[in-house]
């Protein structure tokens, strides 16, 4: 951004509806230009000489600028001017969230664990409750924290780390304001609204048999994909040796037909709900159930057969494995498959790479995963689940390498609020991207567990918001509607998900909508970034959209021209 944003989202009401929201862009904030300095200040206002703030270039984009602000001395802030006639009270009032863009030079070191802070004039209205993870050096990323309000006059607000020194960016600043009471029927309100803005699957479990009643409405108003809670398990589609069932699965794929939705299939090879005439002891087969491997393999190539080819051209992605991996692995470099399958048990891990081929000559336009739980963050929290993240980076890469037609990873994401680690869970998927795997979400609930709402909400943002900057991220999936729909036992209580039990919204459903909403915005006035790394040349050559040389001759007088669309050396850049 050209300066820096604050964005007001206002809303108005009439007759209890709500109206669009009104949001007052303000491009020239504070009159702050190239090189001008913010004063860097303890929480109360008082300056710290050793620190410094200026408006530099983006280190990621040399058109853009950003603050860099330079801190020595513990709990520093940067002091950002509110705009004219407002104060700390009218600019939380009616707003709960900040968002900002955020970036970690590499003189700040390659990883810091601190707190962040935001105040409005003297009221700390954001504190990260303890010592957390504050991001990889060298990488923007966007933080949304839920505010408390200020009560007081002051008319500048501030941000900052607790760490005795600091070196960072901060851009795109917001202050947003929801409604809590969200029209459905409106959608442009709606979260499917902004998720196909923005071209990502959110998408819910369901069952059979949904109406246009309230829970109907909301699955086809607010979400553009689903997948069958049961109805596509090995137990629901072959109860009996080659006798297959699809009443189910098709009643799910009626529906979302009709409503233009997207559906993803889950799962082909599990060894959960399996049916007893496979698995006469269920999940945890460690006996062969009188199979021998040729005859198990058999089973599982007509069963894909059938249901993949049923499925032809109208599921789109397919859990092909599900949850193969073991709880506990070795070390970070391998993987240790479950030992408490029928498949594994029979067959050995071969069923995985037959499973995958079989899927794919079955229906070669799905897309292909490996779904498991109690995976996510790359390094860091929860610890329990970082040696399985590894496993499953471990064994995707393995088949991808031999050749097995694999997509991607599911992460199921069954969660909790003091679990869910953003920027842990971020170097996973920029793991998987690396390779050129897929890697999305595929059964989110995320019990409070004594967290708020609002901390709730926050997470849920975070979580999308991974999905929309990654491209090899299509899809995030909720495992259910509403906190009384859901398989976690006292859902009612741990509150996973994204509606109440009454269908109204939660926090946690706005905050979503919102993330998908600021992202489609981002997106259409996304400049067209021109890397310094790339042509670090100072000199530039800049034509107007009419063709015409304009004077202009520095990065410097680029970043001055008025706001529009130029050629500079030869590329399209937009000036904000
Ligand atoms: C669950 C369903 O939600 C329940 O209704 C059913 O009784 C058991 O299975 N991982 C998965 C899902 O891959 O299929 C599971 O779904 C939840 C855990």
């Amino acid at each position: 951004m050209r300066k820096i944003l604050l964005l007001f989202l206002c809303v108005l009401f009439y007759g209890g509806a709500q109206a669009a929201d009104v949001s007052l862009l303000l491009q020239n904030f504070g009159g702050f230009k190239a090189g001008d300095s913010l004063r860097v200040t303890d929480y109360l206002g008082n300056p710290s000489s050793y620190s410094s703030s200026v408006l530099e270039k983006d280190p990621k984009n040399s058109f853009n600028l950003a603050v860099h602000v330079k801190t020595s001395g513990e709990e520093l802030f940067v002091e950002i001017p509110l705009p004219d006639g407002m104060t700390s009270k009218t600019a939380t009032e009616g707003r709960d969230r900040i968002s900002f863009r955020f970036y970690r030079s590499a003189a700040d070191g390659a990883s810091r664990s601190c707190k962040f802070f935001v105040y409005f004039g003297t009221t700390k209205v954001y504190s990260d409750a303890s010592s957390v993870s504050q991001g990889t050096a060298g990488e923007w990323q966007t933080r949304t924290y839920s505010i408390t309000k200020a009560t007081n006059t002051k008319t500048v607000m501030r941000l900052g780390m607790s760490a005795s020194r600091g070196d960072y960016y901060i851009d795109d600043i917001k202050v947003i304001g929801i409604d809590y009471m969200y029209d459905y029927t409106d959608p442009t309100q709606t979260a499917r609204f902004y998720a196909d803005q923005v071209g990502k699957h959110l998408g819910v479990a369901v069952n059979p048999g949904l109406g246009n009643d309230r829970m109907g409405q909301t699955v086809y108003r607010n979400f553009n994909m689903v997948v069958c809670e049961n109805a596509m398990k090995f137990d629901a589609t072959e109860p009996s040796r080659n006798s297959f069932s699809y009443s189910g699965g098709d009643i799910v794929v009626a529906f979302a037909q009709s409503h233009k939705m997207f559906v993803r299939g889950h799962a082909l090879c599990w060894h959960s709900q399996v049916p007893s005439w496979v698995s006469s002891n269920g999940a945890s087969a460690t006996t062969d159930n009188g199979w021998t491997k040729q005859q198990l393999l058999d089973i599982l190539k007509n069963h894909i057969f059938n249901v993949a080819g049923h499925y032809r051209g109208k599921v789109i992605q397919w859990d092909v494995v599900n949850e193969c991996l073991d709880d506990n692995q070795p070390d970070m470099n391998s993987y240790k498959l479950r030992s408490g399958s029928v498949w594994n048990y029979v067959i050995g891990e071969e069923f995985i790479d037959s499973a995958f081929v079989w899927a794919h000559q079955a229906d070669p336009d799905a897309e292909l995963y490996l779904n498991d739980y109690n995976v996510g963050p790359w390094q860091g929290n929860p610890s329990w689940e970082v040696g399985k993240t590894h496993a499953l980076y471990n064994l995707a890469k393995r088949l991808k390498d031999d050749g097995i037609p694999i997509d991607g990873v599911g992460l199921q994401s069954h969660t909790s609020v003091g679990n869910v680690s953003l920027p842990d869970i971020k170097r996973t998927f920029d793991e998987f991207q690396n390779i050129g795997l897929k890697c999305i979400i595929t059964e989110l609930d995320m019990n409070q567990d004594g967290a708020s709402e609002t901390a709730q909400a926050d997470k849920y943002a975070g979580m999308v918001n991974i999905i929309n900057t990654h491209d090899n991220a299509p899809s995030i999936v909720v495992w259910g509607t509403d906190d009384a729909h859901s398989w976690i036992e006292d859902s009612e209580t741990k509150k996973p998900l994204l509606f109440n039990p009454d269908f109204s919204a939660k926090k946690a459903y706005l905050s979503v909508v919102q993330t998908f909403k600021d992202y489609s915005i981002l997106m259409e006035n996304k400049p067209i970034y021109m890397e310094s790394d790339e042509d670090d040349s100072d000199i530039v050559t800049v034509y107007n959209l009419m063709g015409q040389k304009l004077n202009c001759s520095t990065r410097g007088d680029v970043q001055n021209l008025p706001l529009g669309l130029y050629i500079v050396n030869g590329k399209k850049v937009l000036i904000r």
